[in-house]
């Protein structure tokens, strides 16, 4: 036998028996390593004579390749015995940590399954702050400084003179301050009113507003774009009607209201208000961006303010309002 394969052989022996990484690792050094004992042969290759150098160079490329692959086959196995005595000690008996998967609030799937058919229409979303100021609430929406909504009574305001919106109309006007026409937008969010509280009344309620504005745009319009978003949300037999009324900010003015199989109690049910916007909002805003980009002559456009806590109790069954805001587990898990 030559000597390197003797010293293979005592190579993967120490291989085999290595009992851990170290020993592993010390075996791998003594033999291959720089100054090892079968990588010194390569060194006394160039010392050989021409027939010895092709038969040491085989042995020499055997043993490394075989011992290489000893090692690596040790490693794994000492791997996997690590891995198996470590799991050992886990009991997986013993109960895992439960990850309580939450649900959406009624009001948020009611606000999700109303964006969603708007968006399908092309509606971007809007957005805008809470809390305002009286411009944006009132002023710009030709609400006159002596009209009851603007009551003491009726509005929180803040020390500073800012309020909480009474309404998501306040979008409108920041939307067309920041943009010229076309205009498309919906903006879901909350509004605030002193509102006596009890089964059907909140401080707090949600809504959507809508803003179309472009060249011939017509209450057929309006009427066309809600009927579309209702009959979506609540089928295809769901009757819709418009009650002429009076909003400051838009003319002609209407409420609409819904009868559906949906709604169990078989009446007609009080959504939204709605109308065309009345020039003298696209005149206020003309005068606070400085320009004219909203020319009444040019520009017409509907608007309209959907509430939407009343409509999720009616489609989710819920008998008082308070039950949005209180956070029972036992409530809100009903609606996963
Ligand atoms: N802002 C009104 C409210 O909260 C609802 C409303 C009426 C919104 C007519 C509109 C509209 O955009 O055109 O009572």
């Amino acid at each position: 036998m030559h000597p390197l394969e003797e010293l293979r052989d005592a190579a993967l022996r120490e291989i085999d028996s290595a009992a851990d990484e170290q020993a592993l690792d010390a075996a791998r050094v003594k033999y291959l390593g720089r100054s090892g004992s079968i990588s010194a042969w390569s060194d006394k290759m160039k010392s050989l004579t021409k027939d010895e150098k092709p038969v040491v160079g085989k042995l020499l490329n055997e043993a490394r390749t075989s011992v290489t692959a000893a090692i690596e086959h040790r490693a794994e196995q000492l791997r996997s015995a690590k891995e198996t005595a470590d799991l050992a000690n886990i009991d997986v008996t013993l109960p895992g940590t439960p990850h309580e998967i939450g649900t959406l609030h009624p009001l948020t799937q009611m606000l999700e399954r109303s964006v969603s058919i708007f968006r399908r229409m092309g509606f971007a979303i809007a957005d805008g702050p809470d809390v305002e100021d009286e411009w944006h609430c009132f002023d710009a929406l030709n609400t006159p400084a002596d009209h009851p909504a603007r009551n003491e009574q009726d509005t929180f305001y803040l020390p500073d003179g800012r309020l909480l919106r009474s309404h998501t109309s306040t979008v409108q006007i920041r939307t067309m301050q920041s943009q010229p026409p076309p205009i498309r937008v919906i903006a879901p969010g909350a509004a605030y009113r002193r509102d006596e509280v009890d089964a059907t009344h909140a401080a707090q309620f949600h809504q959507i507003e809508g803003l179309y504005v472009d060249e011939n745009v017509s209450v057929a319009d309006l009427k066309g774009t809600i009927e579309f978003f209702l009959h979506e949300l609540l089928g295809a037999e769901t009757e819709i009607r418009f009650r002429p009324h009076y909003f400051p900010f838009t003319e002609p003015s209407f409420e609409f209201d819904v009868r559906s199989s949906a709604i169990k109690s078989g009446k007609w049910l009080e959504l939204a208000g709605c109308g065309m916007v009345h020039p003298a909002v696209f005149e206020e805003v003309n005068r606070a961006r400085g320009d004219q980009a909203y020319d009444p002559a040019k520009w017409t456009g509907f608007a309209f303010g959907l509430g939407m806590d009343r409509l999720a109790m009616i489609l989710f069954d819920i008998p008082d309002i308070r039950f949005f805001a209180q956070n029972d587990l036992r409530f809100l898990r009903q609606f996963a």
